[in-house]
């Protein structure tokens, strides 16, 4: 089997400062990413020529964020059997960032992307890094470490009560 590789996507170079955080995480589990912009409506040749080929260039899982009118996550999803992470972004176009959260959320029966919090990129991250780690042992091993961090920084929060 080849080495898993995330696909992260936005639709505008202006959603990078929230999803470099989920590279940032794939970085910290030493998985391979590649980042691009791809756009749903400005760009939508491109997009599905991105997500019907992200199989077969050997990607294992994409992570794709949008904001407002967000469709990129859910037509990617239609489109590829890989799984589909969905990061809703609170762009300059977003009303208040319900328009992304439930443009990504509220996908039909048989199309589904798993969505994140709002600007919740870091945590797409992890869920990728947690998918490849079911078939992966030393990702699962960075991810267990992961989590012994995350309980010491309890521990020290409690500590300095
Ligand atoms: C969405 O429109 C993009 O994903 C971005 O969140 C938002 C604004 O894009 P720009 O106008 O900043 O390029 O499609």
């Amino acid at each position: 089997m080849s080495k898993p590789k995330v696909g992260i996507i936005m639709g505008s170079s202006s959603d990078l400062n929230v999803m470099q955080q989920a590279a940032d995480m794939l970085n910290e589990f030493a998985i391979d990413c590649e980042v691009s912009v791809v756009s749903a409506h400005r760009t939508p040749e491109a997009m599905m020529e991105y997500a019907t080929s992200a199989r077969d260039r050997g990607l294992t899982v994409i992570i794709a964020g949008a904001g407002g009118a967000a469709h990129l996550p859910g037509m990617v999803a239609s489109v590829t059997t890989l799984p589909v992470i969905g990061v809703p972004i609170k762009s300059s176009n977003s009303i208040d960032g319900w328009d992304s959260v439930l443009s990504i959320l509220q996908m039909p029966a048989g199309i589904p992307v798993a969505t994140v919090a709002l600007d919740g990129a870091k945590n797409a991250g992890i869920l990728a890094a947690e998918i490849i780690g079911t078939f992966d042992a030393e990702v699962a091993e960075k991810l267990a470490v992961y989590k012994v961090t995350l309980q010491e920084k309890v521990q020290r929060m409690n500590d300095a009560l």
